[in-house]
């Protein structure tokens, strides 16, 4: 790990020649034909956005993290000798090739750990991976016994940051999160949950265990973590992951054919996948978004989310209002 600030610097080196150029290629091409009139509801309608994919720090360490990084529930969820697995190899080439470093996956996926792990080995990726998994279990022992396993499925001796799943058996599971990181194994410790309803619980947990890192859903449609939660992990110190920033990819239903707001182009953004990542991230408490793809193009799309200028409040208050 003693490299990892190094990688961040020069994978955003990289983002910013020739990997951009090969990411605004691989959005070009999914994208319908473009009116330059009216930015269509595919992907990159405008050129990239330049410079390098932007960091933030954790705030118990001050070590960056690209914001954009990658979720792998249901879309990592593939047979390993299926088509699906085969795009997946090329969804995390272009993942670590375009800048990106955080994937978050969980032993409650199905099979997704031990694909993350044979992607990460068959590329070479682990020594640029920042690896989250998660904690859930009931017990002392079969916590233990699933940490054991995700090591095994995931093909590695420690993670970055192992997070508390849905906050579930907190009481045996933080505790033991803190001595893997003590150990030497884990390198942050948190806490994870996926719903509004949890937000209250959410903040009353970080303030009484003071996790590294907190998962939570955010987005255009369930803004609901800006009121109180992300201020007040800002306020702490903690580290925030945001998930479901698609409402697990409802959110393009919604859209439909649905031009892009007008000052979508002078934003530098040219899809619906940019305008919701780039919408998560401009709210300072946010670390890393973690956005689910099995798609290569999808993939490339979601990464130049991370470049160029941040939304306003105007920009993000008529979003919010657009999908209240
Ligand atoms: N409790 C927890 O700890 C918790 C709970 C929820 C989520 N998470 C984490 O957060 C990650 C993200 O959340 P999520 O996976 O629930 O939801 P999400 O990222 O909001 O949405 C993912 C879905 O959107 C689809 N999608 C992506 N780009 C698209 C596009 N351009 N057009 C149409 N569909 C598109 C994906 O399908 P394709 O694969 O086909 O592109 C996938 O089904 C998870 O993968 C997981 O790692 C954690």
């Amino acid at each position: 790990m003693t490299s990892r600030r190094d990688f961040l610097a020069s994978a955003s080196l990289a983002a910013s020649g020739l990997v951009l150029s090969q990411l605004a290629g691989c959005a070009r091409e999914a994208s319908p034909p473009a009116s330059p009139a009216a930015p269509v509801a595919g992907p990159a309608a405008t050129p990239a956005a330049p410079g390098p994919m932007l960091g933030r720090a954790i705030p118990s360490t001050g070590e960056q993290l690209p914001v954009i990084g990658a979720g792998t529930s249901g879309s990592y969820e593939v047979a390993m000798d299926s088509p699906q697995y085969d795009a997946l190899e090329e969804v995390v080439r272009i993942f670590f090739e375009g800048g990106g470093s955080v994937i978050d996956t969980s032993p409650n996926y199905s099979n997704a750990e031990e694909v993350v792990g044979a992607l990460l080995a068959k590329g070479g990726w682990r020594d640029r991976c920042f690896l989250a998994t998660k904690l859930a279990a009931d017990s002392r022992e079969a916590l233990e016994a699933q940490w054991a396993e995700s090591l095994r499925r995931l093909r590695t001796d420690r993670v970055e940051l192992l997070a508390v799943h849905n906050m579930r058996n907190m009481a045996e599971a933080l505790p033991f999160a803190r001595e893997l990181k003590e150990q030497g194994l884990v390198k942050y410790v948190g806490l994870t949950h996926y719903q509004a309803s949890a937000h209250a619980a959410m903040l009353q947990a970080m303030q009484d265990e003071r996790p590294d890192f907190i998962q939570i859903n955010y987005s255009v449609a369930s803004p609901a973590a800006a009121s109180r939660l992300l201020p007040a992990a800002r306020d702490q110190g903690v580290a925030v992951m945001i998930n479901r920033a698609f409402e697990d990819g409802l959110l393009f239903g919604r859209v439909g054919g649905r031009p892009l707001p007008g000052w979508a182009a002078e934003a530098g953004i040219g899809s619906w996948s940019q305008m919701f990542l780039k919408f998560v991230i401009s709210h300072p408490a946010v670390t890393v978004v973690i956005p689910a793809t099995g798609k290569p193009d999808r993939q490339a799309d979601q990464l130049l989310a991370g470049r160029g200028e941040l939304l306003t409040q105007a920009q993000q208050d008529e979003l919010i209002a657009m999908f209240s």
